[in-house]
């Protein structure tokens, strides 16, 4: 599928310009610049299929790529949070947008919350991971910019962050070390979407 057709659908402002619910939908979230928008061009295969930028506030709607033709489901590229820098009004709306679009989405069948390597978990994130654990959204979390960290460190990250993520009842226990510069990682992530986006 993911060498097959993808197509940029629509872009969301808000929550009344989502897409008809017809298909499966995948989501990326995480904070500003930790990768999402590249992830979503090294699962596909595209170069520029989703904006990315050294930027932090790149992605600023919801974005919605249609996967397979005919239609099999639908990656969703969101703007990030946690980005200080941000005009507040911004980052609340964006907040806004998010968590209501994750929590109310009835064809949502997986979240994809992306952790830097280098950083591990913040605050930020464990809000989301709270939010999605209280509203029963099922989600994984993917390890991004899996080069910039030696492998011993990361191996310790890696321990930390399952240990925590043990604690959150919404969490799929599998962690996903990705490299988008690399490709380290990204065919067994693009298993896992594949069978979330068909159960
Ligand atoms: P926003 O849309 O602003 O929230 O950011 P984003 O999460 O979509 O991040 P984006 O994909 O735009 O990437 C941010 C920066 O990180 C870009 O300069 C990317 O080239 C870089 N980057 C993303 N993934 C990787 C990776 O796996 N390795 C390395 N070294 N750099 C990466
Ligand atoms: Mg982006």
């Amino acid at each position: 599928l993911f060498s097959g057709p993808i197509e940029f659908l629509k872009s969301a402002p808000g929550l009344q310009f989502l897409p008809s619910p017809d298909a499966p939908e995948i989501a990326f979230a995480g904070r500003s610049n930790v990768g999402k928008s590249s992830l979503i061009n090294a699962l596909t295969n595209r170069n520029k299929l989703a904006r990315a930028s050294n930027t932090p506030g790149r992605t600023q709607e919801l974005n919605f790529f249609d996967v397979g033709n005919p239609l099999v489901f639908r990656l969703v590229d969101m703007p990030g949070y946690g980005f200080a820098e941000a005009p507040k009004d911004m980052v609340k709306r964006w907040r806004f947008l998010i968590n209501d679009y994750l929590r109310g989405r009835q064809v949502l069948k997986r979240t994809l919350v992306l952790v830097d390597g280098r950083h591990g978990l913040k605050d930020v994130d464990r809000d989301v991971m709270t939010m999605l654990d209280k509203a029963a959204v099922s989600y994984n979390l993917v390890i991004t910019k899996a080069d910039k960290v030696k492998p011993t460190e990361l191996e310790k990250r890696l321990d930390a962050i399952r240990t925590e993520s043990a604690k959150h009842p919404a969490c799929h226990p599998v962690l996903y070390p990705t490299s988008s510069e690399t490709g380290d990682g990204i065919a067994e992530l693009r298993t896992a979407v594949l069978e979330a986006a068909r159960t």
